[in-house]
């Protein structure tokens, strides 16, 4: 791609993306609610605890996995308190079942998606031969139930950036290589497919060892898959954090900072000097000599241990080390180029959830944010307690209120 053209988004055919109508049934605090919405940034209103960052988790749930809070499907069932003798009583919930539909636009075409959840059994794993009951979210694509979540990211991607994400770069790595695996969902459907099979096979060889059986077979062939998803997952986070890095090479240093992406693991690692497969082998002996780590509760290293670092690309300096709001500017930064990485590579954008982000930013960074969102022509999400502070989306922007559990234009 010649860089001169490569990052002007004018010059590429993209087609128009986002969620043109939200349906949401039994939802966390709402009973029902619908939501018309358009392919612009809509600002989403209201006091605290009215429900605006639900209706994000809502289009998170668009998207593969457990949206963007990570909830358990229990947790977004919208409960009713019941009242006893005029008096509240906490433990006499009743947990209804959720739906979420949306109407989705992508180019001319348009595409319903609708999630809720789903009873089912399957065998308890205790050998009993019992049949335990047990609760799963189903996905329809235009009426169709589909067999994998993956399918989706062939018409819907998202980002988000929620409040929480503010100690993204100082905690543990689990949340840092989730949100790295979600970059590359948009660029790889089969990634969220990948991840998922590997913490299924990584579970189940854990309980085993756990247990003590002395399964070797069993054990030998879920090493073999765990390494043979495992590379899989290793190359594509490399080739997108490689991908976003050139992308942002040619992106300005302005008031958002350049970063440089890095990946710290063992097994990307391997990738740069060894073929495929032959990592694939050693992550297969890897996992073999690390058996007994399970027993002894030691860490277990592969691609589920890998950690995704961030730099400041012109102060050189970890992100972990930047102060808060360097650190806020450095995630707005990644989710800026990829979404424009996406849409120069996949031909349409990520829809952007931005859950409370001017926040915390300063009046040149706020207006910065939103000329780009503006420029970038993309379905952005934002919610803010002070619709104030969007004063100059006036006229780019649908401006939605939440109020007792409803939304008014
Ligand atoms: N499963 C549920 N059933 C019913 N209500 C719920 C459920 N889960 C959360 N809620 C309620 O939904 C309300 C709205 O939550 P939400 O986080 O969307 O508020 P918010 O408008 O984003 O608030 P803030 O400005 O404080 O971030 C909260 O009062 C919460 O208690
Ligand atoms: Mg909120």
């Amino acid at each position: 791609m010649d860089n001169n053209l490569a990052y002007n988004l004018n010059q590429f055919v993209k087609e128009k993306s986002g969620v043109l109508r939200l349906t949401l049934t039994d939802f966390r605090n709402y009973q029902f609610l619908r939501i018309n919405a358009e392919l612009c940034p809509i600002i989403i209103s209201g006091e605290n605890g009215s429900g605006k960052t639900n209706i994000l988790e809502a289009i998170s749930f668009l998207t593969p996995g457990r949206g963007l809070r990570g909830a358990r499907l229990a947790d977004i069932k919208r409960m009713v308190p019941q009242y006893m003798n005029d008096e509240y009583c906490p433990t006499a919930i009743t947990p209804l079942n959720w739906a979420i539909a949306a109407e989705i636009c992508k180019g001319d075409e348009i595409i319903n998606i609708g999630t809720a959840v789903e009873q089912s059994t399957r065998e308890s794993s205790d050998d009993d031969d019992e049949l335990r009951s047990f609760e799963r979210r189903i996905v329809k694509i235009d009426g169709n139930k589909i067999s994998s979540q993956a399918e989706l990211g062939k018409y819907i991607s998202a980002i988000w950036l929620t409040p929480q994400m503010d100690r993204l770069f100082r905690g543990g790595s689990q949340p840092r290589r989730s949100f790295l695996d979600r970059l590359v969902f948009a660029f790889d459907t089969e990634h969220a497919k990948r991840t998922a099979t590997f913490d299924h096979l990584y579970k189940e060889w854990f309980r085993i060892l756990k247990e003590g059986k002395k399964d070797n077979f069993w054990l030998t062939s879920l090493e073999e898959n765990m390494a043979a998803t495992g590379v899989a997952i290793a190359a594509a986070r490399r080739e997108q954090t490689a991908r976003l890095n050139t992308f942002i090479e040619h992106e300005p240093d302005d008031v958002f900072p350049s970063v440089r992406l890095e990946l710290n693991g063992t097994i990307e690692k391997m990738l740069d000097t060894m073929p495929a497969v032959e990592v694939e082998d050693r992550y297969k002996q890897l996992l073999c000599s690390q058996r007994q780590n399970v027993l002894y509760n030691d860490n277990i290293d592969g691609v589920n241990r890998t950690d995704f670092k961030v730099y400041y690309r012109k102060k050189g300096m970890p992100a972990e080390m930047c102060s808060t709001g360097e650190q806020k500017s450095l995630l707005i930064s990644i989710i800026l180029a990829q979404s424009k990485c996406q849409t120069l590579h996949k031909g349409f954008a990520p829809i952007l959830l931005l859950d409370e982000v001017v926040a915390h930013l300063d009046d040149i960074k706020r207006e910065a944010l939103l000329e780009k969102i503006k420029d970038l022509e993309v379905q952005a999400w934002i919610t803010t307690t002070n619709p104030e502070l969007f004063a100059s989306l006036k006229n780019d922007a649908l401006f939605l209120r939440v109020e007792n559990n409803n939304v008014i234009s």
